[in-house]
């Protein structure tokens, strides 16, 4: 299923920037799948960045049983410091890390400063806008249980995060002025234009 949405998310961000070359850097990229299921649709140079080495390295085995390796670069490194020059990437996603950043405003920060002027960067997390909706019904019952596990404090927490007023805060405190919302329940995502 995570796979499946990764493919579909894919799809949804080629349909609607339409950033088919240059580079684009997966932030948080975890397995890698949003990044190498990009690099399958596109001719763009993939960076799959991560803090957690082991989740890299399964990432690459991903890369090269998919056969993409060849555009597909691995990149160990914090969101708070991003290893990138001033407007160097013409696309940037990100599924799922922006909830644990320790310092959002700080990672958006960067994320804005990577980014070329007229790139676009799509950060969030959830499901998509392509998924059949039987599907998208079971997954999100399924989310929903999880969360409740992690009991009421925690719990309340993540649906906190997934607020657009939660992302605003972060979002004005990095200078960041041009964003749109896309909700896409039970999650949400942010769409960073830099214009000039
Ligand atoms: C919930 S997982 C999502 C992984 C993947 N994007 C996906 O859609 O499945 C969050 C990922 O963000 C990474 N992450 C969290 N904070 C980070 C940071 N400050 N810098 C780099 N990676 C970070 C974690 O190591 C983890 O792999």
């Amino acid at each position: 299923m995570h796979r499946l949405a990764c493919k579909l998310l894919a799809k949804q961000v080629v349909d609607d920037y339409g950033i088919i070359r240059g580079v684009c850097l997966d932030l948080g990229c975890g397995l890698g799948w949003f990044g190498i299921e990009l690099a399958k649709l596109t001719d763009l140079e993939v960076f799959l960045l991560d803090m957690d080495f082991d989740k890299l390295l399964k990432a690459r085995d991903n890369a090269l049983k998919e056969n993409v390796k060849n555009r597909v670069h691995l990149q160990l490194a914090d969101a708070h410091n991003l290893p990138f020059k001033d407007h160097s990437v013409n696309l940037l996603v990100c599924r799922g890390a922006v909830f644990f950043w320790e310092r959002p405003d700080i990672a958006f920060k960067e994320v804005y400063r990577v980014m070329k002027t007229s790139a676009i960067s799509f950060l969030g997390g959830a499901i998509g806008r392509c998924m059949p909706a039987d599907i998208r019904i079971r997954l999100i019952d399924a989310i929903k249980r999880e969360v409740k596990k992690l009991g009421p404090k925690e719990e309340s927490e993540w649906w906190r995060r997934r607020k657009p007023e939660w992302l605003a805060e972060w979002l004005k405190k990095a200078g960041i002025e041009w964003f749109k919302f896309i909700p896409d329940p039970p999650g949400i995502w942010v769409e960073i234009r830099k214009i000039t």
